[in-house]
Protein backbone atom coordinates (compact mmCIF):
# COMPACT_ATOMS: atom_id res chain seq x y z
CA UNK A 1 0.00 0.00 0.00
CA UNK A 2 1.27 3.99 -0.67
CA UNK A 3 1.43 5.99 2.08
CA UNK A 4 -1.25 8.70 1.87
CA UNK A 5 -2.98 11.60 3.26
CA UNK A 6 -6.69 11.25 3.82
CA UNK A 7 -8.94 14.17 4.60
CA UNK A 8 -12.21 14.63 4.18
CA UNK A 9 -13.78 17.16 6.14
CA UNK A 10 -17.38 17.35 4.87
CA UNK A 11 -20.02 17.17 7.52
CA UNK A 12 -22.92 14.44 6.32
CA UNK A 13 -26.52 13.96 7.43
CA UNK A 14 -27.76 11.18 5.86
CA UNK A 15 -31.31 10.24 5.57
CA UNK A 16 -35.46 10.10 5.83
CA UNK A 17 -36.13 13.48 5.97
CA UNK A 18 -33.31 15.32 6.23
CA UNK A 19 -33.68 17.97 3.82
CA UNK A 20 -36.21 19.77 5.73
CA UNK A 21 -33.22 20.47 8.57
CA UNK A 22 -31.58 22.51 5.73
CA UNK A 23 -32.34 25.82 6.77
CA UNK A 24 -30.57 24.92 10.58
CA UNK A 25 -27.83 23.52 9.05
CA UNK A 26 -27.69 26.76 6.56
CA UNK A 27 -28.03 29.36 9.61
CA UNK A 28 -24.85 27.79 11.46
CA UNK A 29 -22.83 29.22 8.71
CA UNK A 30 -24.47 32.10 6.63
CA UNK A 31 -27.50 34.66 7.20
CA UNK A 32 -27.62 35.05 3.11
CA UNK A 33 -27.62 32.67 0.05
CA UNK A 34 -26.94 31.66 -3.26
CA UNK A 35 -29.34 29.04 -3.85
CA UNK A 36 -28.24 26.85 -7.06
CA UNK A 37 -30.14 24.24 -9.06
CA UNK A 38 -30.94 22.83 -12.44
CA UNK A 39 -33.68 24.15 -14.66
CA UNK A 40 -36.68 22.33 -13.72
CA UNK A 41 -36.58 18.90 -11.77
CA UNK A 42 -36.93 20.35 -8.28
CA UNK A 43 -39.47 22.51 -9.41
CA UNK A 44 -41.37 19.49 -10.00
CA UNK A 45 -40.47 16.96 -7.49
CA UNK A 46 -41.14 19.69 -5.05
CA UNK A 47 -37.76 19.31 -3.45
CA UNK A 48 -36.94 23.28 -4.32
CA UNK A 49 -39.99 24.35 -2.52
CA UNK A 50 -38.78 21.86 0.36
CA UNK A 51 -35.85 23.60 0.80
CA UNK A 52 -36.79 27.32 -0.09
CA UNK A 53 -39.13 26.25 2.92
CA UNK A 54 -36.70 25.26 5.34
CA UNK A 55 -34.36 28.13 4.64
CA UNK A 56 -37.26 30.46 5.29
CA UNK A 57 -38.28 28.93 8.59
CA UNK A 58 -34.74 29.52 9.67
CA UNK A 59 -34.45 33.37 8.99
CA UNK A 60 -32.13 32.24 5.83
CA UNK A 61 -32.19 34.98 3.29
CA UNK A 62 -32.38 33.53 -0.42
CA UNK A 63 -31.33 34.28 -4.08
CA UNK A 64 -32.32 31.74 -6.26
CA UNK A 65 -30.22 30.46 -9.63
CA UNK A 66 -31.91 28.03 -11.50
CA UNK A 67 -30.45 27.83 -14.57
CA UNK A 68 -28.00 25.14 -14.48
CA UNK A 69 -27.98 23.16 -17.26
CA UNK A 70 -26.71 19.18 -17.33
CA UNK A 71 -22.38 19.28 -18.36
CA UNK A 72 -22.87 23.07 -16.57
CA UNK A 73 -20.79 25.71 -18.60
CA UNK A 74 -18.08 28.34 -17.59
CA UNK A 75 -20.97 30.86 -19.37
CA UNK A 76 -23.32 30.14 -16.61
CA UNK A 77 -20.97 29.84 -13.78
CA UNK A 78 -19.26 33.31 -14.74
CA UNK A 79 -23.15 34.21 -14.63
CA UNK A 80 -24.05 33.29 -11.31
CA UNK A 81 -20.87 34.34 -9.38
CA UNK A 82 -21.46 37.39 -10.71
CA UNK A 83 -24.83 37.56 -8.68
CA UNK A 84 -23.45 35.76 -5.90
CA UNK A 85 -20.79 38.66 -5.44
CA UNK A 86 -23.98 41.25 -6.28
CA UNK A 87 -25.90 39.98 -3.69
CA UNK A 88 -23.27 39.60 -1.14
CA UNK A 89 -23.96 35.66 -0.87
CA UNK A 90 -22.19 34.76 2.49
CA UNK A 91 -22.66 30.62 1.13
CA UNK A 92 -23.77 28.83 -1.54
CA UNK A 93 -26.15 25.81 -1.83
CA UNK A 94 -25.53 22.99 -5.14
CA UNK A 95 -29.21 21.33 -5.37
CA UNK A 96 -29.73 19.22 -7.90
CA UNK A 97 -27.23 16.36 -9.64
CA UNK A 98 -23.66 16.94 -10.46
CA UNK A 99 -24.13 19.42 -12.03
CA UNK A 100 -25.96 21.61 -9.96
CA UNK A 101 -23.47 20.76 -7.20
CA UNK A 102 -20.41 21.40 -9.73
CA UNK A 103 -21.67 24.18 -10.55
CA UNK A 104 -21.91 25.83 -6.58
CA UNK A 105 -18.33 25.01 -6.59
CA UNK A 106 -17.27 27.03 -9.54
CA UNK A 107 -19.94 30.18 -8.47
CA UNK A 108 -18.71 29.74 -5.41
CA UNK A 109 -14.91 30.08 -6.60
CA UNK A 110 -15.70 32.42 -8.98
CA UNK A 111 -17.52 34.79 -6.30
CA UNK A 112 -14.71 35.01 -4.46
CA UNK A 113 -12.12 35.53 -6.73
CA UNK A 114 -13.64 37.14 -10.00
CA UNK A 115 -11.85 35.10 -12.26
CA UNK A 116 -13.37 33.93 -15.36
CA UNK A 117 -14.36 30.19 -14.03
CA UNK A 118 -12.76 28.83 -17.59
CA UNK A 119 -9.33 29.72 -16.57
CA UNK A 120 -9.20 27.10 -13.95
CA UNK A 121 -9.96 24.81 -15.82
CA UNK A 122 -7.59 21.71 -16.23
CA UNK A 123 -5.65 21.98 -19.22
CA UNK A 124 -7.29 24.53 -20.72
CA UNK A 125 -5.23 26.69 -23.29
CA UNK A 126 -4.80 29.82 -20.96
CA UNK A 127 -2.69 27.42 -18.98
CA UNK A 128 -4.11 29.85 -15.96
CA UNK A 129 -5.12 26.38 -14.22
CA UNK A 130 -1.19 25.71 -13.41
CA UNK A 131 -1.16 28.74 -10.93
CA UNK A 132 -4.65 28.78 -9.84
CA UNK A 133 -5.39 24.92 -8.93
CA UNK A 134 -5.35 23.61 -6.54
CA UNK A 135 -8.62 26.19 -5.36
CA UNK A 136 -7.87 27.19 -1.44
CA UNK A 137 -10.58 30.06 -1.42
CA UNK A 138 -14.09 29.67 -2.15
CA UNK A 139 -17.62 30.62 -0.21
CA UNK A 140 -18.68 28.33 1.94
CA UNK A 141 -20.17 25.26 0.22
CA UNK A 142 -23.26 22.90 0.87
CA UNK A 143 -24.84 20.14 -1.20
CA UNK A 144 -27.83 18.07 -1.69
CA UNK A 145 -28.14 15.81 -4.22
CA UNK A 146 -30.89 14.74 -5.64
CA UNK A 147 -29.25 11.96 -8.16
CA UNK A 148 -27.02 9.08 -7.20
CA UNK A 149 -23.98 8.90 -9.38
CA UNK A 150 -20.95 11.79 -9.10
CA UNK A 151 -20.07 11.49 -5.61
CA UNK A 152 -20.27 15.78 -6.07
CA UNK A 153 -21.77 16.09 -2.36
CA UNK A 154 -18.79 15.53 -0.41
CA UNK A 155 -15.55 16.19 -2.21
CA UNK A 156 -12.97 18.22 -3.64
CA UNK A 157 -13.47 18.07 -7.37
CA UNK A 158 -15.75 19.99 -10.18
CA UNK A 159 -16.45 19.69 -13.82
CA UNK A 160 -16.70 22.03 -15.74
CA UNK A 161 -17.08 22.75 -19.81
CA UNK A 162 -15.64 25.78 -21.55
CA UNK A 163 -18.73 25.19 -24.12
CA UNK A 164 -16.74 27.96 -26.90
CA UNK A 165 -13.49 25.89 -26.93
CA UNK A 166 -15.19 22.18 -25.85
CA UNK A 167 -12.67 21.71 -22.55
CA UNK A 168 -14.42 19.89 -19.92
CA UNK A 169 -12.68 18.64 -16.87
CA UNK A 170 -12.20 19.24 -13.49
CA UNK A 171 -11.50 21.93 -11.07
CA UNK A 172 -10.42 20.83 -7.52
CA UNK A 173 -8.60 21.90 -4.43
CA UNK A 174 -9.29 22.14 -0.68
CA UNK A 175 -11.52 25.29 -0.76
CA UNK A 176 -14.20 23.35 -2.91
CA UNK A 177 -14.84 20.48 0.13
CA UNK A 178 -18.91 21.27 0.41
CA UNK A 179 -18.70 22.04 4.53
CA UNK A 180 -21.84 19.90 4.89
CA UNK A 181 -23.64 17.67 2.55
CA UNK A 182 -27.52 16.97 3.07
CA UNK A 183 -28.26 13.46 2.04
CA UNK A 184 -32.53 12.57 1.44
CA UNK A 185 -32.69 9.73 -0.38
CA UNK A 186 -35.99 10.27 -0.91
CA UNK A 187 -35.18 12.96 -3.08
CA UNK A 188 -33.90 10.21 -5.53
CA UNK A 189 -37.47 8.66 -5.96
CA UNK A 190 -38.12 10.97 -9.05
CA UNK A 191 -35.26 10.17 -10.96
CA UNK A 192 -36.24 8.44 -14.19
CA UNK A 193 -34.58 4.92 -14.83
CA UNK A 194 -31.90 6.61 -18.24
CA UNK A 195 -30.68 8.87 -15.40
CA UNK A 196 -30.93 5.97 -12.66
CA UNK A 197 -28.53 3.99 -14.88
CA UNK A 198 -26.43 6.24 -16.04
CA UNK A 199 -25.65 7.49 -12.59
CA UNK A 200 -25.08 3.67 -11.42
CA UNK A 201 -22.52 3.45 -14.20
CA UNK A 202 -20.92 6.49 -13.12
CA UNK A 203 -20.49 4.59 -9.28
CA UNK A 204 -19.38 1.63 -10.94
CA UNK A 205 -17.07 3.72 -13.04
CA UNK A 206 -15.31 5.86 -10.28
CA UNK A 207 -14.94 2.39 -8.08
CA UNK A 208 -13.45 0.31 -10.73
CA UNK A 209 -11.31 3.16 -12.58
CA UNK A 210 -8.26 3.06 -9.88
CA UNK A 211 -9.33 -0.52 -8.83
CA UNK A 212 -7.61 -1.58 -12.45
CA UNK A 213 -4.82 1.40 -12.73
CA UNK A 214 -3.70 1.79 -9.20
CA UNK A 215 -0.97 -0.07 -6.67
CA UNK A 216 -2.44 -3.88 -6.09
CA UNK A 217 -1.20 -4.00 -2.45
CA UNK A 218 -3.63 -2.63 -0.99
CA UNK A 219 -6.27 -5.24 0.08
CA UNK A 220 -8.23 -3.17 2.08
CA UNK A 221 -9.33 -0.73 -0.32
CA UNK A 222 -10.02 -3.87 -2.88
CA UNK A 223 -12.59 -5.23 -0.52
CA UNK A 224 -14.28 -1.89 0.42
CA UNK A 225 -14.33 -1.10 -3.97
CA UNK A 226 -15.56 -4.56 -4.25
CA UNK A 227 -18.21 -4.51 -1.70
CA UNK A 228 -19.50 -1.11 -2.95
CA UNK A 229 -19.64 -2.37 -6.67
CA UNK A 230 -22.03 -5.41 -5.37
CA UNK A 231 -23.97 -2.55 -3.93
CA UNK A 232 -24.26 -0.47 -7.11
CA UNK A 233 -25.34 -3.97 -9.32
CA UNK A 234 -27.84 -5.00 -6.52
CA UNK A 235 -29.50 -1.62 -6.00
CA UNK A 236 -29.48 -0.01 -9.41
CA UNK A 237 -31.64 -2.14 -10.62
CA UNK A 238 -34.10 -2.22 -7.67
CA UNK A 239 -34.36 1.32 -7.66
CA UNK A 240 -35.43 1.08 -11.36
CA UNK A 241 -38.09 -1.52 -10.87
CA UNK A 242 -39.14 0.12 -7.76
CA UNK A 243 -38.14 4.05 -7.79
CA UNK A 244 -39.67 4.35 -4.43
CA UNK A 245 -37.79 1.59 -2.45
CA UNK A 246 -35.92 3.91 -0.12
CA UNK A 247 -33.37 0.76 0.47
CA UNK A 248 -32.41 0.42 -3.02
CA UNK A 249 -32.15 4.39 -3.24
CA UNK A 250 -30.21 4.77 0.13
CA UNK A 251 -27.62 2.45 -0.83
CA UNK A 252 -27.32 3.96 -4.05
CA UNK A 253 -26.53 7.24 -2.92
CA UNK A 254 -24.17 6.12 -0.12
CA UNK A 255 -22.75 4.45 -2.62
CA UNK A 256 -22.23 7.01 -4.58
CA UNK A 257 -20.79 9.05 -1.66
CA UNK A 258 -18.47 6.58 -0.71
CA UNK A 259 -17.09 5.68 -4.30
CA UNK A 260 -15.44 9.41 -4.56
CA UNK A 261 -15.04 10.48 -0.85
CA UNK A 262 -11.34 9.38 -1.11
CA UNK A 263 -11.61 6.36 0.89
CA UNK A 264 -11.69 3.46 -1.53
CA UNK A 265 -8.28 5.05 -3.29
CA UNK A 266 -6.57 6.02 0.07
CA UNK A 267 -3.23 4.50 -0.65
CA UNK A 268 -3.55 2.92 -3.87
CA UNK A 269 -2.79 6.03 -6.38
CA UNK A 270 -4.51 5.16 -9.46
CA UNK A 271 -5.55 6.38 -12.84
CA UNK A 272 -9.23 7.92 -14.34
CA UNK A 273 -8.76 7.17 -18.33
CA UNK A 274 -12.12 6.18 -19.12
CA UNK A 275 -13.41 9.53 -17.47
CA UNK A 276 -10.85 11.65 -19.54
CA UNK A 277 -12.05 10.16 -22.39
CA UNK A 278 -15.47 10.43 -22.05
CA UNK A 279 -15.07 13.72 -21.03
CA UNK A 280 -14.12 14.95 -24.12
CA UNK A 281 -17.21 13.52 -25.69
CA UNK A 282 -19.29 15.00 -23.72
CA UNK A 283 -17.66 18.29 -24.09
CA UNK A 284 -18.17 17.64 -27.91
CA UNK A 285 -21.78 16.14 -28.17
CA UNK A 286 -23.12 17.21 -24.36
CA UNK A 287 -23.98 13.41 -23.55
CA UNK A 288 -24.50 12.28 -20.27
CA UNK A 289 -21.60 11.36 -18.53
CA UNK A 290 -23.05 8.13 -17.16
CA UNK A 291 -24.09 7.03 -20.66
CA UNK A 292 -20.80 8.26 -22.15
CA UNK A 293 -19.02 5.83 -19.74
CA UNK A 294 -21.41 2.57 -20.21
CA UNK A 295 -19.96 3.25 -23.98
CA UNK A 296 -16.44 3.00 -23.08
CA UNK A 297 -16.19 0.30 -20.54
CA UNK A 298 -16.32 -2.98 -22.23
CA UNK A 299 -14.19 -1.87 -24.79
CA UNK A 300 -11.54 -0.56 -22.34
CA UNK A 301 -11.59 -3.46 -20.38
CA UNK A 302 -11.04 -5.45 -23.33
CA UNK A 303 -8.14 -3.48 -25.42
CA UNK A 304 -6.39 -2.59 -22.39
CA UNK A 305 -7.64 -4.20 -18.81
CA UNK A 306 -7.59 -7.69 -20.02
CA UNK A 307 -4.30 -7.21 -21.46
CA UNK A 308 -2.13 -5.76 -19.03
CA UNK A 309 -3.93 -6.47 -16.19
CA UNK A 310 -6.44 -9.71 -16.74
CA UNK A 311 -6.12 -10.90 -12.64
CA UNK A 312 -7.18 -7.60 -11.78
CA UNK A 313 -10.40 -8.01 -14.25
CA UNK A 314 -10.72 -11.92 -13.21
CA UNK A 315 -10.81 -10.63 -9.38
CA UNK A 316 -13.61 -7.84 -10.05
CA UNK A 317 -15.47 -10.78 -11.78
CA UNK A 318 -14.71 -13.72 -8.73
CA UNK A 319 -15.95 -10.83 -6.12
CA UNK A 320 -18.56 -9.01 -7.93
CA UNK A 321 -20.56 -11.42 -10.43
CA UNK A 322 -19.54 -15.20 -9.27
CA UNK A 323 -17.37 -15.78 -12.03
CA UNK A 324 -15.69 -19.43 -11.17
CA UNK A 325 -13.31 -19.55 -14.35
CA UNK A 326 -9.77 -20.76 -12.73
CA UNK A 327 -7.82 -19.15 -15.50
CA UNK A 328 -7.52 -15.12 -14.77
CA UNK A 329 -7.51 -14.73 -18.88
CA UNK A 330 -10.81 -16.91 -19.27
CA UNK A 331 -12.10 -15.07 -16.08
CA UNK A 332 -11.49 -11.90 -17.39
CA UNK A 333 -13.46 -12.40 -20.36
CA UNK A 334 -16.41 -13.95 -18.46
CA UNK A 335 -16.24 -10.50 -16.03
CA UNK A 336 -16.70 -8.48 -19.53
CA UNK A 337 -19.68 -10.88 -20.57
CA UNK A 338 -21.16 -10.64 -17.05
CA UNK A 339 -20.65 -6.09 -16.88
CA UNK A 340 -22.19 -6.54 -20.74
CA UNK A 341 -25.17 -8.32 -19.39
CA UNK A 342 -25.59 -5.77 -16.45
CA UNK A 343 -25.26 -3.42 -18.81
CA UNK A 344 -28.13 -4.45 -21.19
CA UNK A 345 -30.16 -4.63 -18.27
CA UNK A 346 -29.57 -1.27 -16.98
CA UNK A 347 -30.61 -0.54 -20.83
CA UNK A 348 -27.26 1.41 -21.33
CA UNK A 349 -25.47 -0.90 -23.38
CA UNK A 350 -25.08 2.03 -26.50
CA UNK A 351 -22.67 3.03 -28.97
CA UNK A 352 -21.19 6.23 -30.17
CA UNK A 353 -23.08 6.54 -33.34
CA UNK A 354 -26.63 5.80 -31.58
CA UNK A 355 -25.68 8.94 -29.11
CA UNK A 356 -25.20 11.57 -32.42
CA UNK A 357 -21.23 11.08 -32.60
CA UNK A 358 -19.96 11.68 -36.05
CA UNK A 359 -17.27 8.76 -37.25
CA UNK A 360 -15.36 12.20 -38.63
CA UNK A 361 -14.96 13.61 -35.50
CA UNK A 362 -13.28 10.45 -33.67
CA UNK A 363 -9.45 11.42 -34.16
CA UNK A 364 -9.59 15.17 -33.22
CA UNK A 365 -11.49 13.74 -30.29
CA UNK A 366 -8.75 11.48 -29.05
CA UNK A 367 -6.18 14.17 -29.94
CA UNK A 368 -8.15 16.48 -27.61
CA UNK A 369 -8.60 14.19 -24.75
CA UNK A 370 -4.51 13.87 -25.05
CA UNK A 371 -4.48 17.78 -25.23
CA UNK A 372 -7.08 18.52 -22.08
CA UNK A 373 -5.87 15.41 -19.90
CA UNK A 374 -2.40 14.63 -20.41
CA UNK A 375 -0.73 17.36 -18.73
CA UNK A 376 2.60 17.77 -21.19
CA UNK A 377 2.71 14.63 -22.25
CA UNK A 378 1.38 12.95 -25.19
CA UNK A 379 -0.70 10.29 -23.64
CA UNK A 380 -2.87 9.42 -20.16
CA UNK A 381 -2.10 7.28 -18.12
CA UNK A 382 -3.27 3.72 -17.13
CA UNK A 383 -2.39 0.49 -16.61
CA UNK A 384 0.01 1.68 -20.00
CA UNK A 385 0.39 5.15 -21.54
CA UNK A 386 -2.27 5.35 -23.55
CA UNK A 387 -1.56 7.12 -27.21
CA UNK A 388 -4.49 9.37 -29.38
CA UNK A 389 -3.91 6.29 -31.73
CA UNK A 390 -4.93 3.68 -28.58
CA UNK A 391 -8.07 6.15 -28.19
CA UNK A 392 -9.03 5.95 -31.10
CA UNK A 393 -9.25 2.30 -31.28
CA UNK A 394 -11.04 2.81 -28.53
CA UNK A 395 -13.59 5.05 -29.80
CA UNK A 396 -13.80 3.17 -32.87
CA UNK A 397 -14.42 -0.26 -31.89
CA UNK A 398 -17.52 1.66 -29.88
CA UNK A 399 -18.80 3.61 -32.70
CA UNK A 400 -21.40 1.24 -34.62
CA UNK A 401 -21.39 -1.81 -32.49
CA UNK A 402 -20.27 -2.80 -29.14
CA UNK A 403 -17.70 -5.52 -28.74
O1 LIG B 1 -31.19 19.76 -14.59
P1 LIG B 1 -32.38 19.32 -13.83
O2 LIG B 1 -33.65 19.95 -14.28
O3 LIG B 1 -32.18 19.43 -12.34
O4 LIG B 1 -32.60 17.73 -14.14
C1 LIG B 1 -31.55 16.78 -14.01
C2 LIG B 1 -30.84 16.53 -15.33
O5 LIG B 1 -31.72 16.68 -16.41
C3 LIG B 1 -32.12 15.42 -13.69
N1 LIG B 1 -32.36 15.16 -12.27
C4 LIG B 1 -31.51 15.32 -11.23
N2 LIG B 1 -32.09 14.92 -10.08
C5 LIG B 1 -33.34 14.51 -10.39
C6 LIG B 1 -33.53 14.66 -11.79
N3 LIG B 1 -34.68 14.34 -12.42
C7 LIG B 1 -35.69 13.87 -11.65
N4 LIG B 1 -35.58 13.70 -10.32
C8 LIG B 1 -34.43 14.00 -9.65
N5 LIG B 1 -34.35 13.78 -8.34
O6 LIG B 1 -31.13 14.51 -14.14
C9 LIG B 1 -30.44 15.07 -15.25
C10 LIG B 1 -28.96 14.86 -15.08
O7 LIG B 1 -28.49 15.63 -13.99
P2 LIG B 1 -26.92 15.94 -13.83
O8 LIG B 1 -26.75 16.73 -12.60
O9 LIG B 1 -26.39 16.50 -15.09
O10 LIG B 1 -26.34 14.44 -13.67
P3 LIG B 1 -25.13 13.86 -12.84
O11 LIG B 1 -25.42 13.82 -11.39
O12 LIG B 1 -24.78 12.60 -13.50
O13 LIG B 1 -23.94 14.93 -13.02
C11 LIG B 1 -23.19 14.96 -14.22
C12 LIG B 1 -22.10 16.00 -14.16
O14 LIG B 1 -21.17 15.76 -13.09
C13 LIG B 1 -19.84 15.63 -13.62
C14 LIG B 1 -20.10 15.09 -15.02
O15 LIG B 1 -19.01 15.22 -15.87
C15 LIG B 1 -21.28 15.97 -15.45
O16 LIG B 1 -20.84 17.25 -15.83
N6 LIG B 1 -19.00 14.82 -12.72
C16 LIG B 1 -18.65 15.33 -11.52
C17 LIG B 1 -17.81 14.68 -10.63
C18 LIG B 1 -17.42 15.26 -9.32
N7 LIG B 1 -17.72 16.49 -9.03
O17 LIG B 1 -16.78 14.62 -8.49
C19 LIG B 1 -17.23 13.38 -10.96
C20 LIG B 1 -17.89 12.70 -12.09
O18 LIG B 1 -17.01 11.73 -12.63
C21 LIG B 1 -18.40 13.57 -13.18
O19 LIG B 1 -17.41 13.88 -14.15
ZN1 LIG C 1 -17.81 10.02 -13.20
Amino acid sequence: MLNFVLHSPTRIHFGQGVVNQTGDIVRQHAKKVLLVTGRSSTKKTGTLQKVMASLEKSGVEMVLFDRVEPNPRATTIDEAGELARKEQCELIIGLGGGSAMDAAKAIATVAISGRPIHEYIRGNQTRLWKTLLPIQQALPIITIPTLAATGSEANSGAVITNWETKEKSSISGPGLFPKEAILDPELTYSVPTNYTSDGAVDIFTHLYEAYMTGDEQANVQDEITEGLIRNVVRYAKQAIDTPDDYEARSHLLWSSTLALIGIPNAGRGGSFPVHQMEHTLSAYYDISHGRGLAILTPAYFRRVVKEDRPHRLARLGRAVFQVSAPNDVEAAEATIQEVIKWFKELNVYDTLEAVGVAKSDLQMMAEETIRISGGDQNYIAGTRSLYAKDILSIFEEVYHTQV
